[in-house]
């Protein structure tokens, strides 16, 4: 054998390509997250010179350490991102102490707009996975300007809010988190709608195992948990537990693992909403959204979903998309 001559066996075995747009705390998170679980090659691109080649570059050089084959390239331009079987964006501006996730969005819509414009003609085929924030109306202009089907843009929030919701049930009851499952549903806002009934410990409806007034404090905690982290960080916005939020979303992706995870996803129909992006739980495979799952609300749940899914409308409006 000779090892470094011999031919790549197939280009159709490749790894999967997975640019991650953005290479500030939340994409190189993703990156990082992404070549530790091997899930392919990584393109990280961002704006500022140096920043996504070095970043690309240190990661690279943990492979050995971490046992990961994945390459990792950065750049500042779009041509080494063609062919990408998924595209995550996080470019865009970060919370500051203060700031609502509604105030950064005309700035970030410029941003997302431009990312999208370049990644699109040059990967057609892939899943666009969008975090930015204001998050459910940057999915709905990101899908816009893409031309593509509903299916293949997706935006992550819900898998971090319903993150956040069980490690605080966990750590009220002394359980583990890994008992413990949470759904959240709702725009990525002060209205997102954490749904008790339907969150459990080992299959218990956590209703049977709190009084009222506990869950409720730990609904409002979910609720303002990325501002809770906002006002500790002072410069920006959390970032390990949405960069583990993506790379679930993606994982359950490009494994075609059929999992369900609650997403911002189209509506057109599903829970009396037409025409919009916000979060409800989805099935994720290889084709992205493959199902919409639709659970049945008491009329209490139904309208603080239409009270959030509102305040999603208001600000795509206001991008008149
Ligand atoms: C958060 C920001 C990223 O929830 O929206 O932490």
């Amino acid at each position: 054998m000779q090892v470094g001559k011999a031919e790549p066996l197939s280009v159709v075995n490749r790894r999967p390509k997975i640019t991650v747009v953005g290479a500030g705390n939340v994409g190189a998170t993703v990156a990082q997250y992404a070549v530790e679980k091997e899930l392919g090659d990584v393109v990280l691109v961002d704006v500022i010179e140096g920043v996504p080649q070095g970043k690309a570059l240190d990661l690279l050089q943990a492979g050995p350490i971490h046992g990961y084959d994945s390459t990792l390239t950065g750049s500042n331009g779009y041509e080494e991102t063609a062919d990408s079987d998924i595209v995550i964006i996080t470019a865009g501006l970060a919370r500051k102490p203060g700031m609502t996730r509604d105030d950064l969005l005309f700035k970030n819509a410029e941003i997302v707009g431009a990312v999208v414009e370049q990644v699109v003609p040059r990967s057609r085929n892939a899943i666009l996975v969008l975090v930015t924030n204001p998050l459910d109306a940057m999915v709905q202009l990101a899908w816009k300007k893409s031309g593509f089907a509903a299916e293949r843009v997706i935006g992550m929030a819900g898998v971090l809010d319903s993150s956040r919701f069980r490690t605080f049930i966990a750590r009220e009851l002394g359980v583990s988190v890994e008992n413990v499952t949470a759904f959240v549903l709702g725009g990525h806002g002060d209205t997102m709608v954490p749904l008790p009934r339907y969150s459990t410990v080992a299959g218990i409806p956590i209703t049977d195992l709190l009084p009222p007034e506990r869950i409720e404090a730990l609904v409002k905690r979910t609720r303002e948990g990325g501002a809770e982290i906002v006002n500790f960080l002072k410069t920006g916005s959390a970032y390990y537990a949405p960069a583990a939020s993506v790379v679930e979303m993606v994982e359950a992706i490009l494994k075609d693992k059929k999992k369900i995870l609650p997403c911002a996803a189209y509506l057109n129909g599903p829970y009396g909403v037409r025409g919009l992006y916000v979060g409800v739980p989805v099935k994720l495979g290889r084709c992205g959204v493959e199902q919409i799952i639709e659970i049945k609300l008491t009329s209490e749940e139904q309208t603080a979903f239409q009270q959030s899914a509102a305040a999603v409308r208001e600000l795509v409006d206001k991008l008149k998309l």
